[in-house]
This record gives structure tokens, sequence and C-alpha cells, in this order.
């Protein structure tokens, strides 16, 4: 074969792939969940929360908290315990905001 159908064949290749993986990006942001697992988190370990909403680029409900160490978790959003952890973490939130995170238990929030 002659050198220049391998770099064709290889050009053809790439641009196809890079395509193909620019289509699926755009469909799914990266950080959807996928699946939801039903298990309870302890709420000291949550910093934050998401709302997934199916339809708005993902393919689920979801809720997504997200722990200390910057892992998200993908529960189920229609759980009752899901719904408390919520609203633990927005009042949490609200509180620390109120008080410029100086308290030691705003110290895993994110200042935004
Ligand atoms: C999800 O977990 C909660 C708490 O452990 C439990 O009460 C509930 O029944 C579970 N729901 C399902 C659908 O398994």
């Amino acid at each position: 074969m002659a050198p220049w159908g391998d770099a064709k064949l290889f050009c053809i290749l790439f641009i196809t792939c890079y395509y193909c993986c620019m289509v699926t990006f755009a469909e799914i942001p990266m950080d959807c969940c996928l699946s939801v697992a039903n298990k309870t988190i302890d709420k000291s370990k949550v910093t934050d929360y998401r709302q997934q909403i199916k339809g708005q680029g993902c393919l689920i409900d979801a809720m997504i908290f997200v722990t200390r160490v910057k892992r998200k978790l993908c529960v189920p959003s229609d759980e009752p315990w899901v719904h408390e952890l919520v609203k633990h973490v927005y009042f949490r939130k609200k509180f620390c905001k109120k008080h410029n995170y100086r308290p030691s238990r705003c110290n895993e929030l994110n200042h935004e």
C-alpha cells in the first residue's frame, strides 16, 4: 500500500471518531447520572446537591449529591430520605452564606 493510503485511512478514522465523540458529548453531558442507587448517605458527608431533570440533556430524573471529597452520587429524586437530605443541605448552605462561612461546619462548603 502506498504511504498516502495509510495516512488517508488514518485521517478518515480520526475524523469519524472525533465527530462521533462530539455528537455523543453534545447529546449526553458527561456529568449526567445514567442510573440511580437508593442508598442512604450520611448527611455530614454531603456538601451540595443538584437536580437532574429528564429531557434536559440527560436520560433520567435524578438527584445528585456532592460529597466532601467532590464525589457525585446519583440517587432517586422521589425518595423521602432524599427530600430530607436536600432540605438539610439547603438550610445549611443558607446558614453558612449568612454567616460568611465562618462556622466550622461551613468549612467544607463552596463559597460560590
Ligand atoms: C429506598 O431507601 C429507603 C431508605 O433506606 C427505603 O425506606 C425505601 O423503601 C427505599 N425505596 C425503594 C424503592 O427501594
